[in-house]
């Protein structure tokens, strides 16, 4: 039977276990400029030396202006791609993969002067209004990711991970709540995220995964839900998506009744019904910190991954201590090794 320490290769991504870092951000660019600092450095190499299969770095953005805060980071420029490579090799070199959530923040950009969204709809009431972009716009941000992609590979990722969750940029354009336009991009809701697919794999090499997040039901009255979420799952997994990292919500103020709260493993259903429906692999996240739990979802072929979020923002050791816990073979760093003694 699987379970969470037991390998696993999606295309020419090898992965020594099935624990993954999601993508968190940090808010930490400190000088606004986009780039990766000692910060991203740190955090992320700690998760490597933690024992963590692959790390998902945060949200990364393709225009300044699809930054939630100008202190995120971005990859619209060559000059980010140094400080990226130089986080992707150190993870590598002790023993974890990579990928790079690319992204774009749309109508919740809290720092653009004004932010661009596929219709002129704000978040809630202390939200700036955003101006539509127009058709040609909408080109030229298929081309900003395309470009980002480009970067991302330049530095070295193992995988790509599209954000198309959250109520960010594509999910807006997804979502019947947040996409009321008449062009094409109105008419397909999921036009926009078939083309980001379709442009990023086209500068990714054949044999590297691409992952797409997506929110598989909406919180706000009236939002979509799975039925929906499979349907346009189906959609970019034809256009190219290899694996799904399945979360929910983030569109707007949840609805009284929207969310029936957020207990262990609360997503997983969503993950499962997707992989299930599309015969795709999975990740599921959310509160999958306890290992016996993380383990069982793997066990129970819910889901291929199990993401830890928050738990591996309390301790960068977690897939290290898990193993410990669950009794599983496990390589843990030598220097480590005293701390870990019937495991090394
Ligand atoms: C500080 C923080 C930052 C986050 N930033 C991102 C992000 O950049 N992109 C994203 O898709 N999700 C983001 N998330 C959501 C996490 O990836 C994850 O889905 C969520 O925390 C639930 O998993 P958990 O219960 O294991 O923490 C963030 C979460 C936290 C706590």
């Amino acid at each position: 039977m699987k379970d969470l320490f037991t390998p696993y290769q999606i295309k020419n991504l090898e992965l020594k276990n099935r624990v993954v870092m999601p993508p968190m951000c940090q808010y930490s660019v400190t000088k606004k400029d986009g780039i990766a600092n000692d910060w991203h450095y740190i955090h992320y190499v700690s998760r490597a030396i933690g024992g963590a299969g692959v790390i998902i770095i945060e949200m990364t953005d393709v225009e300044p202006d699809g930054r939630i805060t100008d202190y995120d980071l971005g990859l619209w420029s060559d000059e980010q791609i140094p400080a990226i490579k130089r986080i992707v090799d150190a993870c590598h070199q002790h023993g974890a993969k990579v990928a790079i959530q690319i992204a774009h923040a749309g109508r919740k950009a809290e720092d653009a002067a004004v932010p661009v969204a596929p219709s002129p709809i704000p978040f809630d009431e202390n939200s700036k209004t955003p101006r539509e972009l127009t058709t040609e716009e909408i080109k030229e941000m298929v081309e900003k990711f395309r470009l980002a992609t480009e970067r991302a590979v330049k530095a070295g990722v193992d995988a790509i991970e599209i954000h198309g969750a959250h109520g960010y940029l594509i999910h807006q354009f997804q979502s019947p709540f947040t996409n009321k336009r008449t062009d094409e991009y109105g008419q397909d809701l999921t036009k926009f995220g078939k083309e980001v697919i379709q442009a990023a794999k086209s500068v990714m090499p054949s044999e590297m995964p691409l992952i797409m997040r997506v929110s598989a039901v909406e919180y706000v009255d009236n939002g979509y839900g799975l039925k929906e979420s499979v349907a346009f799952s189906k959609v970019y997994q034809e256009a190219g998506v290899d694996m799904f990292h399945v979360s929910a919500g983030g569109e707007g103020q949840i609805a009284a009744h929207g969310r029936p709260g957020t207990h262990a493993a609360y997503q997983v259903p969503f993950a499962r019904e997707i992989k299930e429906k599309l015969n795709v692999p999975v990740i599921a996240v959310g509160r999958l910190d306890e290992p016996a739990l993380a383990n069982a979802v793997i066990g129970n072929e819910e889901a291929d991954l199990v993401a830890v979020g928050r738990g591996m923002l309390r301790n960068p050791y977690w897939t290290l201590e898990a193993a410990a816990t669950l009794k599983k073979k496990n390589t843990v760093p030598t220097q480590y090794s005293p701390a870990f003694p019937s495991r090394s």
